[in-house]
């Protein structure tokens, strides 16, 4: 199975997130639904690793947190836009969650990129000409605010590839401490 590990957010934050595709014609956005925050991307694990992991993530034990919105961005940068974001406050007990799960899933031998947590929520993938409008997208909607939301669990995916794009199906969610 192709799995990642991510935070859904509220319903009415996805829907909100997900009206700002109006502003921004020709981009191949994530649908509503869809929009998550990334908190390690497995790859292929098979079912034995799997179940073995999901024991393990149910042993984490560790605070919840509330969580801020902060800024629009792209990645690589402005010059040659490939995927629009929004970003993620670098709330110290997120941070300590991601890394949490990191050593986790180390200690069931599987491997992670090198690349640092980097905490942001993917809205759309750019090419052109979309990426050639996205200044002033940014210029109008890169300060806009959301409403700080409670995390009160993780979840484990499955990520399944189609023709029609990727569909994510939970496979379990994680509750963290306090989260009620
Ligand atoms: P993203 O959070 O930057 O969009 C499911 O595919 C999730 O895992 C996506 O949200 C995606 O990135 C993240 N991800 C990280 N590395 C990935 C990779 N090599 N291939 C696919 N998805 C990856």
């Amino acid at each position: 199975m192709r799995l990642f590990i991510a935070i859904e957010l509220p319903d009415e934050l996805k829907v909100e997130l997900a009206r700002l595709r109006a502003a921004l014609c020709g981009a191949r956005w994530v649908p509503a639904g869809q929009i998550h925050l990334t908190l390690a991307f497995l790859g292929e694990v098979d079912q034995a690793t799997t179940t073995e992991l999901t024991t393990q993530l149910a042993d984490i034990h560790t605070d919840a947190f509330r969580l801020s919105l902060a800024g629009i961005g792209c990645f690589p940068d402005l010059r040659r836009p490939r995927v629009l974001w929004i970003g993620v406050k670098a709330e110290p007990k997120l941070l300590r969650l991601a890394k949490i799960i990191q050593q986790t899933l180390l200690a069931a031998g599987i491997s992670l990129e090198e690349r640092p947590f980097s905490p942001h929520i993917t809205l759309a993938r750019l090419k052109l000409p979309a990426a050639r409008e996205l200044g002033a997208f940014l210029d109008r909607h890169g300060r806009k605010t959301f409403q700080p939301f409670l995390v009160r669990e993780f979840t484990l995916f499955q990520s399944r590839l189609s023709r029609d794009g990727a569909e994510h199906i939970p496979v379990r969610s994680f509750p963290l401490i306090n989260g009620g």
